[in-house]
């Protein structure tokens, strides 16, 4: 009895604060503005299209929008006039949009980087937002960048000098391993300099010497420009060193000796590519010759594929599967697997 008396008046309370809702947002508002694109910048010469997102009452009529960057008037859109572009924008708007919430860009420039309000005006009522234009100046191309491979002393330059890069760039530079996917190490910029257009000039200037880097076969030095913030980068990866070449072993001989021949060896003293391996193998075995490829021992004339390395280097075919390797304490240990398995099963067989 007590439920069923209070029901309508809950449903009263309800309908009020509704009313109390749809009065208080009745007016325009500015829910966004953006930058129309896939990215949060524009690089200087492109297009860009700026948008002023409202949502207004059906009674409402907007009758003006005005974009201001930076605190001053650059483009103004009414209901009765064509649009006008000022100031930084003077000459460079499409003014054939008549759709009130766009601003169209058709050539950005760094003077355009900056903080955009846009504010609608309907009969009566005025309401803003704002956005940020980040402009990037892509002044240092692939030629800002110069490197330098001396393989006879193990030495790497790398040197870069760009003019008239915008914004200031943050770097993300060093030696870079391959394998791990991680900076070794984090080198700076030599210099960044501001030019008299608000541009910036950046060099940098690095030597790199092998005993540095003895102990990693697999670096490349990266050297990028970027924004924080932003998936934009501009830079470089470069090889350090030339191949590391083979830096294992050649596979062991069981019935034989092998005899290197080696013409020239990598910076880090590893048999270079091309490197050959000649197996001399005892009088009714195999013989085959090895060479280093891709920084691999490979049987030559042939691809690598995971058997070579099961492969018996002067192996009895009649005698089975031997398997040679090397300890990590440089004893090299030979394990008989056929014959192994041949006698254990023989063993098993004998005592069912
Ligand atoms: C700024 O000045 C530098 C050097 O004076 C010039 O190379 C560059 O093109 C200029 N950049 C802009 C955007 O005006
Ligand atoms: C290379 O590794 C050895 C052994 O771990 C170490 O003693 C040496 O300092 C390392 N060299 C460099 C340049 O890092
Ligand atoms: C190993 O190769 C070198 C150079 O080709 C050659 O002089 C030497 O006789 C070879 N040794 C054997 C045992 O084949």
């Amino acid at each position: 009895m007590e439920n069923s008396r209070l029901r309508p008046t809950s449903s009263w309370i309800n309908i009020i604060f509704i009313f109390l809702i749809i009065r208080g947002t009745s007016s325009i508002t500015v829910t966004e503005v953006l930058l129309v694109s896939a990215h949060q910048y524009v690089i200087q010469g492109d297009p860009a299209l700026l948008a002023c997102r409202y949502i207004a009452e059906q009674t409402e009529v907007v009758t003006e929008v005005e974009w201001e960057k930076d605190g001053v008037l650059v483009y103004l859109w009414t209901l009765d006039n064509p649009p006008e572009a000022k100031d930084v924008l003077e000459g460079k708007a499409d003014l054939t949009v008549t759709t009130p919430s766009q601003l169209q860009i058709t050539e950005v420039d760094m003077a355009m980087q900056g903080k955009y309000t846009c504010r609608v005006r309907t009969n009566g009522k005025t309401a803003q937002n704002e956005m940020f234009l980040m402009v990037i100046v892509d002044a240092c191309k692939e030629d800002a960048w110069k490197t330098n491979t001396d393989m006879v002393n193990c030495i790497e330059t790398v040197n870069m000098h760009c003019i008239g890069i915008f914004p200031k760039p943050s770097p993300a530079c060093g030696v870079y391993s391959e394998k791990t996917g991680k900076y070794l190490n984090s080198v700076p910029f030599d210099s960044v300099n501001k030019l008299l257009n608000g541009t910036f000039e950046v060099s940098f200037n690095r030597r790199f010497v092998i005993q540095d880097w003895i102990n990693n076969t697999d670096i490349s030095f990266r050297c990028y420009m970027m924004y924080l913030g932003t998936p934009w980068r501009s830079g470089i990866q470069h090889k350090m060193f030339g191949d590391a070449g083979c830096t294992d072993k050649p596979p062991i001989v069981l019935n034989g000796f092998y005899n290197m021949t080696v013409e020239f060896k990598s910076c880090w003293g590893f048999p270079s590519e091309g490197s050959k391996v000649e197996y001399s193998c005892k009088e009714g075995f195999t013989v085959e010759v090895y060479v280093c490829t891709g920084g691999k021992w490979t049987p030559e004339g042939s691809t690598i594929s995971d058997e070579d390395y099961l492969k018996t280097i002067c192996g009895d075919i009649n005698f089975g599967l031997m398997i040679g390797y090397e300890c990590p304490w440089g004893v090299e240990v030979m394990v008989y697997l056929a014959l192994f398995l041949t006698m254990y099963l023989t063993y098993d067989t004998l005592t069912i």
